[in-house]
C-alpha cells in the first residue's frame, strides 16, 4: 500500500473550512466545528491540512486541565510552558494575534468534560481573533450546541460523512498498488459502510492477496466470496468464481 492521503470529499471540505476561517475578517466569529464517527478520516484530514499550512494541531486528552491544554499549545508554538495559566494564555494570545495561525483541537469531545477548558479556548479565540477548529465525534455538534457562548462563535461546520463510491475509488487509486474493478470497489463501499479505516483494511487485504498471485487487477468475480475485513479467511482460495 502507498502511504498517501486520498483526496476525498471530507478532506476537501475540511480544507475549505480552514481557508474560509483563515481569510475571514477578524471581527467575525472564527470557530469551525468538524464532527463525524470514528474512522471517517478526521484526524488524517486535519494532519494533512496542518502539513500544508501553518496551522497548529493539538490533540485533547482525557486528563487535560486548562494548564495541560495551554502547555500543549505552547509546545506546538515553540513557547516554553509556564507554571501560571494566565501567563501561558497571555503569551499564546499574543503569538496567535500576531500570526493568526489556525489552531486545530482534535478529540475535542474531551473539552466538554469541563466548562473551564471550553471557556479557556473561547478566551483564546476571542482575544487573539485567531481561527480555531474543533474536531469531535458523531454527537459532538449536538453537545456543543448546549454551550451557548461557544456555539455562538461557530461560523463553519463540516460533517464527516461516510465515504461514497467516488471516495473509495479515489482512495483505491491513490493507495492500492493493484487495480480494482468497479464492482469490487462497490462491494468495498457497501461492506465498509464508508469507514475510511475499514476501506484501508479492505484495500490492504485485497492487495496482499493479489500480490501473492502476481495479479495486477482484481474484479469482484476473481475475489469471489472471500471476506474483505481481514479477520477470517483472507487469502484463502475463493469458493466460487475465483482463481
Ligand atoms: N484521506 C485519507 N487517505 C488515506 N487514508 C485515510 C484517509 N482518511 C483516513 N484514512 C485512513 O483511515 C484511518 C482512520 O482515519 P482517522 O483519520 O484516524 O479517522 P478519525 O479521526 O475520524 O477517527 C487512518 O489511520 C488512515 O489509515
Ligand atoms: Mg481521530
Amino acid at each position: 500500500m502507498r502511504q498517501v492521503i486520498a483526496q476525498t470529499k471530507n478532506l476537501h471540505n475540511l480544507a475549505e473550512v480552514g481557508q474560509a476561517l483563515s481569510t475571514r475578517t477578524p471581527d467575525l466569529p472564527g470557530i469551525g466545528l468538524i464532527w463525524g464517527p470514528a474512522g471517517h478520516g478526521k484526524t488524517t484530514a486535519a494532519a494533512w491540512f496542518r502539513d500544508r499550512t501553518d496551522a497548529v494541531y493539538v490533540r485533547a486528552q482525557a486528563l487535560w486541565t486548562p494548564s495541560g491544554m495551554l502547555s500543549a499549545i505552547c509546545r506546538e508554538l515553540d513557547i516554553m510552558p509556564a507554571a501560571r495559566c494566565s501567563l501561558m494564555l497571555d503569551t499564546i494570545v499574543e503569538r496567535l494575534a500576531t500570526t493568526q495561525r489556525l489552531l486545530i483541537v482534535d478529540e475535542a469531545d474531551y473539552l466538554l468534560r469541563s466548562g473551564r477548558l471550553l471557556d479557556t479556548l473561547r478566551d483564546l479565540h476571542d482575544v487573539s481573533s485567531a481561527p480555531v477548529i474543533v474536531i469531535g465525534m458523531a454527537d459532538f455538534r449536538r453537545r456543543v450546541a448546549s454551550r451557548e457562548q461557544f456555539a455562538g462563535r461557530i461560523a463553519q461546520t463540516v460533517e464527516f460523512r461516510a465515504a461514497d463510491l467516488d471516495d473509495v475509488r479515489v482512495t483505491a487509486e491513490a493507495c492500492c498498488e493493484v487495480e480494482l474493478a468497479d464492482d469490487l470497489v462497490e462491494r468495498i463501499t457497501r461492506e465498509t459502510q464508508g469507514s475510511m479505516r475499514r476501506v484501508k483494511v479492505a484495500l490492504s487485504v485485497i492487495e496482499s492477496w493479489a500480490d501473492r498471485r502476481g495479479c495486477k487487477r482484481v474484479s469482484l468475480a476473481e475475489w469471489g466470496d472471500q471476506p474483505i475485513d481481514g479477520t477470517v479467511g483472507a487469502g484463502r482460495k475463493p469458493t466460487g468464481g475465483g482463481r
